[in-house]
């Protein structure tokens, strides 16, 4: 996720700009900059790489922008570092979000004889202002017409050399104003600027601020100028790296209805769902007659709801495979055969010679990836960012929601080009997995439910962990979260498989916790209930919306929001992560890096 500050007042921001943006460090990112204004010019300064050891060669300026990349849109150069320039570098850009529809204005630019210099979405936006100056516009329309003829989602901070304000404006990325004493700083959050200031006044989305001396607000669709209220941050410092939660991994977990949104933004268009980055793959793509998906951990369990998914959707064979165990087997892989290589950090040494093993063999290899520019983006065929921004806690939250989100587009996209399934089957899909944000938040807005249980459990040496179907690997998923967080023993399993020996572990001291939404196995699920009862056990259940016959069945309902059958998994694994989220802040773990735990394994 990249990070953004601003400055105007009477300090150097020259000097101040570099330290703020090292506040922004927890964000992740892989290149930086500068823009300052040097009357009569702006000055530049852009890295690749990190800040550690940084000194400004900027001169000193009252005025400034700064930038932190997580590369989305081409590699991490110096180039596509931010900030991006208009052709007479007298527009400064630094960007944070997606723009949607650059690749047309990108073109319309260059009719009009722009020179673009970076692979990124980004940098279109100098050139569209710069062109509306020229056509007589003040600064203040420019940004306005500009922000007006972008899609996508953007929170800006832009830098003319004719001006001694900043103009900054937010579309669905987070933008904060700090109203300093003769100073005001613009950040993508609080952090950046709390050492200086702690009153804030957080833009809306279509507001645009001019920001010197004083703050203007405006909505930069109609010009309205608006009273906006100066809040007042509570949090200190090192609680606001955290947006005020008290651990990565919680904000993480509040934070998938917004990856989520990320994550599908552009990617369905028409009713179809659309992957640019699947190009000049389809001819392949039709030939292929088994699809095997690698990964290790929670991106294994990833793996394992694709397999419903795409089997259902697309009607191949789908297997899905650790890739420690794919890599020293001899595996059957051959030109007909695609492998999907699912990694969050894009750097698990055992996923990436799987990965290796199967290009070897001829196979097609498609990765998703959270980290853009990692070893096996780079070695894949194909890669497809899963957009989360950077996840900090070692436990996997929102980039296993993101993975099933891509593996599911995967599957449509598949299911498309093979016509494996009726179009108003693949629409019914697709209008349900736009809601998902929206259903993720109603979810994780019912969190106190599962406070309340982890209150009462919390002193429990085991727990088991049951669900049928596509909530199976949910199962294992939440039995994962729960040990790797909490150092609590859990087991992950078919409901049905618990009759096969694991009911023998059944006592007071041992709850089971089922995923028991109503799907085509809610009956065989309630009759695991009824044995797991039977024998002295207690049952927790993950359940749909408003299922009264569940709540009278069990001891305690986490419920979820509605959704599809196939989806539901998005959902049902969110109360999961909170109740081990909040067991382990109960137990007081160290919940952002548990013990023996790393949140990139790059040894075997
Ligand atoms: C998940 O919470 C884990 N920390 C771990 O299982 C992880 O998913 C696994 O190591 C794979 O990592 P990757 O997705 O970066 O390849």
């Amino acid at each position: 996720m990249c990070g953004i500050v601003g400055y105007s007042g009477e300090k150097n921001a020259s000097e101040l700009l570099p330290s703020c943006l090292r506040k922004l460090d927890y964000r992740g990112y892989d290149s930086f900059g500068f823009a300052v204004q040097a009357n009569p010019t702006i000055a530049v300064e852009k890295h690749a790489g990190r800040l550690d050891g940084f000194t400004s060669q900027l001169p000193e300026s009252k005025l400034g922008i700064a930038h932190t990349r997580w590369a989305t849109h081409g590699s991490v150069t110096e180039k596509n570092a931010h900030p991006h320039m208009s052709c007479d570098g007298s527009i400064a850009v630094v960007h944070n979000g997606i723009i949607e529809n650059y690749s047309e204005l990108r073109e319309q630019l260059k009719q009009q004889g722009h020179k673009f210099v970076s692979e990124t979405d980004s940098e279109v936006i100098p050139h569209l202002i710069e062109g509306l100056l020229a056509q007589g516009k003040s600064f203040e329309e420019a940004v306005r017409e500009t922000c007006d003829s972008l899609q996508g989602t953007f929170a800006l901070l832009i830098l003319n050399k004719e001006s001694n304000k900043l103009v900054a404006a937010r579309k669905g990325s987070p933008l904060v104003i700090g109203v300093g004493k003769n100073e005001n700083f613009v950040a993508s959050d609080v952090t950046a600027f709390i050492e200086f200031t702690k009153d804030v006044i957080f833009l809306d989305d279509n507001e645009l601020a001019i920001v010197d001396g004083n703050v203007e607000v405006q909505n930069f669709s109609t010009g309205k100028k608006l009273d906006k209220k100066v809040s007042k941050i509570e949090w200190d410092a090192e609680q606001a790296e955290k947006s005020g939660y008290k651990h990565f991994m919680l904000k993480e977990i509040f934070e998938q209805p917004e990856a989520a949104q990320k994550c599908l933004q552009g990617r369905i268009k028409d009713g179809k769902v659309v992957l640019p980055e699947l190009e000049g793959r389809d001819e392949k793509l039709k030939e292929i007659n088994r699809v095997i998906i690698v990964a290790c951990g929670t991106s294994w369990h990833a793996g394992l709801v694709a397999e419903y998914i795409m089997e259902e959707l697309v009607g191949l064979p789908v297997e899905v495979e650790y890739a420690s165990e794919f890599r020293y087997r001899n595996p059957i892989v051959d030109d007909k055969c695609l492998v999907i290589v699912v990694s969050q950090s894009g750097e698990t040494a055992d996923t990436l010679a799987a990965l290796r093993e199967a290009k070897k063999k001829g196979a097609l290899v498609i990765s998703i990836c959270n980290v853009m520019g990692s070893t096996i983006a780079r070695e894949s065929h194909s890669t497809i960012y899963n957009r989360a921004g950077p996840e900090i806690g070692v436990a996997s939250t929102k980039a296993f929601t993101t993975q099933l989100i891509v593996l599911t587009l995967v599957s449509l996209y598949l299911a498309d080009l093979i016509k494996s399934n009726p179009l108003e089957k693949q629409r019914e899909i697709l209008s349900a997995l736009q809601e998902i944000p929206d259903k993720m938040q109603q979810t994780v807005d019912e969190s106190n439910q599962v406070l309340a249980i982890a209150k009462k459990y919390w002193e429990k040496p085991n727990a088991l962990y049951l669900g049928r179907g596509p909530n199976f690997p949910i199962a294992l998923e939440g039995a994962l979260k729960l040990k790797e967080i909490s150092y609590l023993h859990a087991e992950g399993m078919s409901a049905a498989e618990m009759k096969h020996g694991p009911i023998a572990l059944i006592d007071s001291d041992m709850p089971a916790i089922f995923v028991a939404v109503k799907d085509k196995t809610y009956n065989k699920i309630l009759a695991n209930i009824e044995e797991i009862k039977a024998r002295g056990g207690t049952v927790i259940a993950v359940a749909s919306p408003a299922d009264k016959e569940m709540e009278g069945n069990v001891a305690e309902v986490m419920h979820i929001a509605k959704t599809i059958e196939l989806l539901q998994p998005l959902l049902t694994v969110l109360p999961l992560q909170l109740l081990a989220y909040y067991i382990a802040d109960i137990r007081e773990c160290d919940i952002d890096k548990p013990r023996n735990l790393a949140k990139s394994v790059t040894v075997e």
